[in-house]
């Protein structure tokens, strides 16, 4: 269970309001001194800037018996070739997992694909990709961004979930509109991913991370049982998960466990040795600046590790698990 102290508490305020800058982005990614600087911090999070990193962790990982969900990171692409590009890269990735791995998933923001321009632009991107996959044999997970976008990410989900199984959702446990969205996503037939919500919102939107965040997990994650309804439970928290084992629903054969690449390694190696069904979320590209940031802000002593990777970026060459 996290609870962050004052200082932790400012320190993650602070990154994710920068993790929401354009402009520190765009600066950090064009910086040939910082560039590297940061990459070396966000290596232990990022499995690498290209497609074959992003395979050989994943071909690692299931040699080793977990699952795993590959993202070609990024987010808010306002570009439309850059746009197209992003989809083309995710219809060469579904094709290259759908290949080597049973039971793979891709994961992205639908605001890299279109989202942030034109929704009926991620609409195609979507349909094309969606076709793909289901060709393939892939899932695709749809991530849940800011709270100024849930409405249209659950449109486009619901409609897409008519004409495609094969796609996914990811709801925030934080949100307070979480429990009725899920009424309606418990009628669609996708998987469900739970998360407890990584992005900075306001507190008539969002319970800050402690206590109340973790109730309501608990409780998505009992509908989504009760209900026999495919979920991932995607968490590090370890008193969570042990009252999610205590509770029986670890094993449940519709539920899988999910965690981030890079973090509680341990805790991941515990589960998989205990039978439990637990997927690797990978993420491969140059625009990671928004993903360091949140994994430090979701962790604040995470600024002392980066700190240290950055000044031996040896400490993060092995995959770690
Ligand atoms: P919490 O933050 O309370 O952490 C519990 C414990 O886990 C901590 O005490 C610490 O020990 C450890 N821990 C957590 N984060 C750590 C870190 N960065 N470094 C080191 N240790 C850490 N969010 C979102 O808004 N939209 C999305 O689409 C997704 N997608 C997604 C997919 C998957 C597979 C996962 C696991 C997570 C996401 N998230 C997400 C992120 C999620 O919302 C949340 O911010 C993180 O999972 C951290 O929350 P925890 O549930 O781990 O609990």
């Amino acid at each position: 269970m996290s609870y962050y102290n004052d200082e932790e508490r400012l320190a993650a305020d602070v990154l994710k309001t920068i993790a929401r800058s354009q402009a520190v982005k765009e600066y950090v990614q064009q910086s040939p001194n910082l560039y590297p600087l940061l990459f070396a911090a966000a290596r232990r999070f990022v499995t690498g800037e290209t497609v074959e990193d992003a395979l050989r962790a994943a071909d690692y990982l299931s040699a080793g018996g977990y699952r795993v969900s590959l993202e070609y990171i990024g987010e808010n692409t306002t570009d439309i070739a850059a746009c197209r590009e992003a989809k083309t890269t995710f219809l060469r990735l579904i094709e290259e997992v759908g290949r080597r791995q049973a039971d793979a998933t891709v994961s992205f923001d639908l605001s890299h694909i279109g989202l942030s321009i034109d929704p009926g632009l991620a609409e195609s991107h979507l349909l094309e990709m969606a076709e793909a996959a289901n060709k393939q044999g892939v899932t695709l997970m749809i991530s849940m961004e800011e709270s100024t976008k849930t409405e249209q990410i659950l449109r486009l989900y619901q409609k897409m979930a008519f004409l495609y199984t094969n796609i996914g959702i990811t709801i925030q446990a934080h949100l307070h509109r979480s429990q009725e969205d899920l009424t309606h996503l418990l009628s669609l037939p996708g998987r469900i991913r739970i998360v407890k919500g990584a992005y900075k919102e306001p507190p008539e939107v969002a319970l800050p991370r402690g206590e109340g965040v973790n109730q309501r997990y608990l409780e998505l994650v009992e509908r989504c049982t009760a209900a026999r309804h495919p979920i991932s439970i995607a968490t590090h928290d370890a008193h969570l998960i042990q009252v999610i084992e205590q509770k029986g629903y670890a094993h449940l054969p519709f539920v899988e466990m999910e965690m981030l690449y890079g973090i509680q390694p341990e805790l991941s190696k515990q589960l998989r040795e205990k039978g439990v069904k637990l997927r690797i979320y990978l993420t491969y590209g140059t625009e990671w600046y928004l993903y360091l940031c949140h994994r430090l802000a979701e962790h604040p002593p995470n600024l002392f590790v980066a700190l240290a990777d950055m000044q031996d970026p040896t400490r993060t060459a092995e995959i770690p698990y």
